[in-house]
């Protein structure tokens, strides 16, 4: 398992590979790997010859009052955790090797990012589409993975491959959670013991919101209202947003007469978390 810096390094590995005809994964990360994204990586190593992990914290999509500076980083943990998953390669730049002086090209997109986290981060995924663009053209990769607890994320990259005909078949993983139920996160390091422990009502919330799904509950209004009064009942939690949004255009939906995303953000003392289910998934 390799660590390369550069991206020439990069191109002429994968140059290597494809000379040997062998098929690319990519699974992009921001680093600080759990099991949620050694998920992603061994669905890679399953289903390609080569799999590249990217390890980078994206400066362009945190806004000016996130966490850029104290996101966690530990590359020695990463590299263990990428070879003991059967990755073959982390690409770990420098800022300035993705983002040269004078960087002013971007890849926005509107409608799908103009509803849930896209409101609260009004610049977050013009960095994301970005950066997973610069990518995918260093990488080229057959497959992308993604995990489904980025729920818009996911749908925001497969919506810029179809629009910009990229020819990489983005791939969507399930959420992995704790034990208790909480969905893996980099960010569930920020939590104190007392704040783990409020941060349940996430997962309380969305099996409750299942739930009602399950047991024929159409109208979103109804779900929405009875998993916002469960997050309300925990008096460290405020919620961002509880929404039900059609799960390709993300835009909100009255009933649930299409397959849909039911997404949740929430302020946990200073932590944002995210939290969803896909009504498909039931
Ligand atoms: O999901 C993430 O960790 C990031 O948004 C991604 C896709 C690696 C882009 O920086």
């Amino acid at each position: 398992m390799k660590i390369l810096k550069t991206i020439e390094e990069v191109r002429s590995q994968i140059k290597e590979w494809r000379k040997q005809g062998l098929t690319v994964g990519l699974v992009p990360t921001m680093g600080y790997l759990h099991e949620g994204h050694a998920s992603l990586i061994d669905a890679s190593h399953k289903e390609n010859d080569k799999t590249v992990v990217s390890d980078f914290v994206n400066p362009m999509q945190f806004g000016p009052s996130e966490d850029l500076e104290s996101y966690p980083r530990d590359i020695a943990h990463d590299a263990k955790l990428v070879e003991a998953h059967g990755g073959d390669l982390i690409f770990h730049p420098e800022p300035a090797e993705m983002y040269h002086e004078g960087f002013s090209s971007f890849v926005d997109m509107t409608v799908l990012t103009q509803e849930l986290c896209g409101l609260s981060r009004p610049v977050h995924f013009r960095g994301v589409c970005t950066v997973v663009t610069k990518l995918f053209n260093i990488i080229q990769p057959d497959r992308a993975y993604f995990g489904k607890k980025d729920a818009q994320q996911l749908a925001v990259i497969q919506h810029m491959v179809d629009d910009l005909n990229m020819n990489i078949e983005i791939i969507g993983c399930p959420i992995v959670r704790e034990e208790d139920g909480l969905a893996k996160s980099s960010r569930n390091t920020y939590l104190n013991a007392e704040e783990r422990k409020a941060a349940l009502v996430l997962s309380k919330a969305i099996f409750l919101g299942m739930q009602m799904v399950k047991d024929g509950e159409k109208e979103s209004a109804v779900i929405i209202q009875k998993m916002q009064e469960t997050i309300a009942a925990e008096p460290l939690a405020k919620a961002d947003y509880v929404k039900i949004v059609d799960c390709t255009t993300m835009q909100q939906i009255p009933s649930l007469d299409r397959p849909a995303l039911c997404a949740i953000a929430v302020y946990i003392g200073k932590t944002r978390l995210i939290d969803n289910f896909f009504t498909e998934d039931l």
